[in-house]
């Protein structure tokens, strides 16, 4: 026999562990509040668990209907006002740094010289005006690689605000069609990895997730909110912290 003051101490700890487990982050922007679990992914509607209901009505295995079966109504709710709904929403995204990652400036260095020495931002601006940098075909070949597979594009590069128009007309004109962010510099901050940092911060905030990243320099890398993949281009040509 169990000594009588055990049953209690056991109901303690119980409720502890359950109160201890963590709980997910709140939601940004909660759409609802979010109800009680009721209705179980297990419940049976013909024949199926509900879980296996919805994944037959996403993927259209599951034809010609048109509400949800009364016993998954609680199952659904819970989904549509829980965290993996939220999740499930979320877009997939690839970063792209600019200059040597998406556009080459070979061209320019090809004729002015590749050492710091030969460095001229008076004629490197005059190039970039220019907007006739080609593709990376490495990187141009990703980018469609990845927007066959649903994958958003979104460009974050050193270069600052004065220089959207050109640089738009430029990824164009590469072969760069469509993206789903062009984020340029604004204002100046302490390094190019804290920079790029913010940025992405807010992205992963306004609701993208960052599947990978790619970039010539480690500064295009390292920090926050890298993206799941990280992938470095060759660059013996300058480094940029
Ligand atoms: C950069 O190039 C411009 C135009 O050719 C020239 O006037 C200027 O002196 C150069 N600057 C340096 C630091 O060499
Ligand atoms: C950029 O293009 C927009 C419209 O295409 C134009 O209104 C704006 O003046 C341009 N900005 C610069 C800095 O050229
Ligand atoms: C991808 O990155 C996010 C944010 O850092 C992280 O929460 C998630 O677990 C990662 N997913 C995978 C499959 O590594
Ligand atoms: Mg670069």
């Amino acid at each position: 026999m169990w000594p009588v003051g055990f049953l209690p101490l056991l109901l303690l700890v119980a409720i502890w562990v359950t109160q201890s487990q963590s709980s997910p982050p709140p939601l940004t922007h909660q759409i609802h509040l979010l109800r009680p679990l009721s209705g179980s992914a297990g419940e049976a509607v013909y024949g199926l668990s509900c879980l296996s209901w919805r994944l037959g009505v996403e993927t259209h295995n599951v034809i010609g209907w048109s509400t949800i079966p009364g016993k998954c109504e609680g199952y659904v709710g819970h989904y549509m006002l829980g965290h993996q709904y939220r999740a499930d929403s979320k877009v997939d995204v690839w970063i792209f740094d600019t200059d040597e990652t998406s556009l080459s400036n070979l061209p320019y260095y090809a004729r002015h010289g590749f050492g710091v020495e030969k460095y001229n931002s008076t004629l490197f601006n005059a190039w970039v005006e220019e907007g006739k940098a080609p593709a990376l075909p490495e990187t141009l070949r990703l980018y469609k690689k990845l927007q066959s597979l649903g994958i958003k594009p979104v460009f974050i590069t050193g270069r600052t605000e004065d220089q959207r128009n050109v640089t738009k007309s430029n990824l164009l004109r590469a072969g760069y069609h469509s993206w789903e962010k062009l984020v340029l510099k604004a204002s100046s901050y302490p390094t190019a990895v804290a920079y790029k940092s913010s940025q992405r911060e807010q992205i992963e905030k306004s609701g993208y997730r960052i599947i990978g990243n790619i970039g010539d320099q480690w500064s295009d890398l390292l920090g926050s909110h890298a993206g799941n993949r990280t992938f470095k281009l060759p660059d013996p040509m300058y480094y940029i912290s």
